[in-house]
């Protein structure tokens, strides 16, 4: 029996792995081992996704805290070189961008063990995001190229990546939604929106947060507006003398929940990619905070403004999206079975 062993660490990384462990024991045929870095460890960030999502308990969990992107990735590295050498398996799973998948692929493909990187090709174009470089060296030494969108597919073929290599599959997080939406909680009733902010190049800038705090005020001045609060945000927020005045702002929710709050929601506001699909996925508007997005499908049908961090470009980007009729008929991200195409690749495994 083939053993494959998947690397997590953050939050959507549970959601997508969960899909894929589901599709790897639905086929049957393979053994499964699931390593958790630790890269997110509090209930709400990590415990809560394993419970919901159904995700059996991680085999091995290597408890590296975050921390500077060198000392995380590089412990990361030694923690999960340890464990390949423990299981041997046939192939290592990755998925997405985050500092764990990078860690992962690395200490794969230095032990020569071939790597499935889920959510391959994805693209900003902008080197200063983490996760751009994460994903670029991820996509660079694996050996299996799992495309959510045939824009990726574009990417890597752009990029020179031999056509045998790539499979463009769909997107697991659309599985997800497609499982998981039954199992949410009903919807908060009343008019009201839904926000997050957590990435780096918003957070880190005191300016840039300031500024999309304010935006979301205006907003919640009309509708309400619920912000479940990463905690690098909220702790950069205290650090920075940031306050909000009307925002209802909440400890970040698991999965399930998250779902109900979109699903309910008028509007989206988000610098998160999965969160951009899943407002998509339930049909609601959404308005990106950052200067430009990997999902570029959406902004082309017309679901998704990519606004940037300006205030008033912010809440003119509500504005213009509020009223709009969406195109639900649309199906970027495939059939909805990306984890079947997946462990269907991967049967050929040597
Ligand atoms: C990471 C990923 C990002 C992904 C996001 C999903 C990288 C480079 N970034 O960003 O691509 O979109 O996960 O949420 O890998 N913290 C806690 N408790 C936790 C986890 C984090 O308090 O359970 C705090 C820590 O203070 C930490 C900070 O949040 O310093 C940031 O966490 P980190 O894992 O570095 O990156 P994320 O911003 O979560």
């Amino acid at each position: 029996m083939k053993k494959l062993l998947s690397v997590v660490g953050a939050r959507p990384q549970f959601v997508k792995a969960a899909v894929v462990s589901r599709a790897i024991a639905r086929a049957g045929g393979f053994e499964h081992r699931l390593v958790h870095t630790g890269q997110h460890y509090d209930e709400n960030m990590s415990d809560i996704f394993f419970r919901e999502l159904e995700i059996a308990r991680p085999d091995h969990a290597l408890g590296v805290r975050s921390s500077s992107h060198g000392e995380m990735t590089g412990l990361m590295l030694a923690g999960i070189e340890k464990v390949l050498v423990a299981e041997k398996p046939d192939a290592v799973i990755v998925y997405g961008d985050t500092n764990s998948t990078l860690a992962a692929a690395l200490a794969a493909v230095k032990l020569h063990l071939p790597v499935a990187h889920v959510e391959a090709g994805l693209r900003s174009f902008n080197l200063r995001m983490p996760e751009e470089v994460n994903r670029i060296v991820a996509d660079r030494v694996s050996h299996w190229l799992f495309c959510p969108t045939a824009t990726a597919e574009a990417n890597l073929l752009k990029e020179g990546v031999d056509r045998s290599r790539i499979h463009t599959v769909g997107d697991v997080m659309y599985d997800a939604v497609l499982h998981y939406l039954k199992k949410s909680p009903s919807s908060r009733v009343g008019r009201y929106c839904v926000a997050t902010v957590h990435r780096a190049e918003n957070t880190d800038d005191a300016q840039r947060l300031g500024s999309i705090l304010a935006a979301l005020d205006q907003v919640a001045d009309s509708v309400p507006v619920v912000l479940p609060l990463h905690p690098r945000t909220r702790a950069r927020m205290n650090d920075s003398g940031i306050r909000t005045k009307k925002i209802e702002i909440v400890d970040p929710v698991g999965y399930l929940e998250m779902l109900a709050l979109v699903r309910g929601a008028e509007a989206v506001f988000t610098d998160s990619g999965g969160l951009q699909k899943e407002a998509f996925f339930l049909g609601r508007p959404c308005i990106t905070l950052r200067d430009e997005t990997e999902w570029v499908e959406l902004v082309d049908l017309g679901v998704n403004v990519v606004a940037g961090t300006e205030a008033q470009a912010i809440v003119g980007a509500w504005r213009a999206l509020a009223g709009r009729k969406l195109d639900g008929s649309a199906r970027p991200y495939g059939s909805g079975d990306a984890g079947g195409a997946i462990v269907a690749a991967l049967r050929g495994v040597e």
